[in-house]
């Protein structure tokens, strides 16, 4: 499997005056613990990251190619250098990523021949409310509702012809879905949270702390 890391975005919510894989986090940059994770995983063959302009340089020993404007832009930049039969889309933002987590998709994604992609996913815990402009028009109903995480695992050749046929996502297992492909869902079981605001960079830098 090739482990495909998004690290091109810039990071505008955490404003950290800088993008945000490679803002300090537990005294490094913020990709270095996604690179790790895949770099110890027993099914990563080979990784991919997207990067910024200008940041190719402050990363060895994997390939590197040019972000797109959006994060999907970003992913089609980088599967074009993907030639392993799976491959995995993770976030940089989440930099709690195992190599037990990606080991556990691509076994259960083995185990289920019928299955196209396996997604880390969590149920929601806020009730989610469907909102126009400023008014509540519904509320879903929570016990149906899962949180889509990365890293989400593919069968690539199925993924490059969902690519074909759709854009505008906001991840890609949504692609499959709409090519009425079937996605599983696996609980972490532990955090994996997403950096987006101040906040969530110190909540991580304490939870990465922990794990020592
Ligand atoms: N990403 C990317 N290319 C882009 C935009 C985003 O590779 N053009 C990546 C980010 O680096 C991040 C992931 O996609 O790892 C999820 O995006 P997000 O959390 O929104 O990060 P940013 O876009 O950097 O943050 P913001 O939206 O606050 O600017
Ligand atoms: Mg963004």
């Amino acid at each position: 499997m090739t482990a495909v890391i998004a690290a091109a975005g810039s990071g505008e919510r955490l404003g950290a005056g800088g993008p945000k894989a490679f803002v300090p986090l537990g005294g490094r940059p913020m990709i270095d613990w996604s690179l790790d994770a895949c770099l110890a995983s027993g099914s990563v063959t080979a990784v991919v990251v997207a990067v910024p302009a200008g940041y190719a340089h402050h990363l060895q020993d994997v390939v590197t190619v040019d972000g797109g404007r959006t994060r999907a832009g970003s992913v089609a930049n980088a599967l074009n250098a993907v030639d392993t039969e799976l491959v995995a889309i993770h976030d940089a933002a989440r930099p709690l990523l195992s190599p037990e987590l990606l080991d556990d998709l691509v076994a259960e994604l083995v185990a289920n021949p019928d299955a196209d992609a396996i997604i880390a996913a969590a149920p929601v815990t806020d009730t989610v409310k469907k909102v126009d402009g400023d008014r509540i028009v519904e509320t879903l109903d929570r016990s149906v509702l899962w949180g889509a995480q990365t890293p989400q695992v593919f069968r690539t050749d199925a993924l490059r012809s969902a690519l074909r046929s759709t854009d505008a996502v906001t991840d890609e297992a949504m692609l499959i879905e709409a090519a009425g492909g079937k996605v599983l869902v696996h609980d972490p079981g532990v955090a994996n949270l997403k950096v987006t605001t101040p906040l969530d960079l110190r909540v991580a830098e304490l939870l990465l702390a922990e794990r020592g």
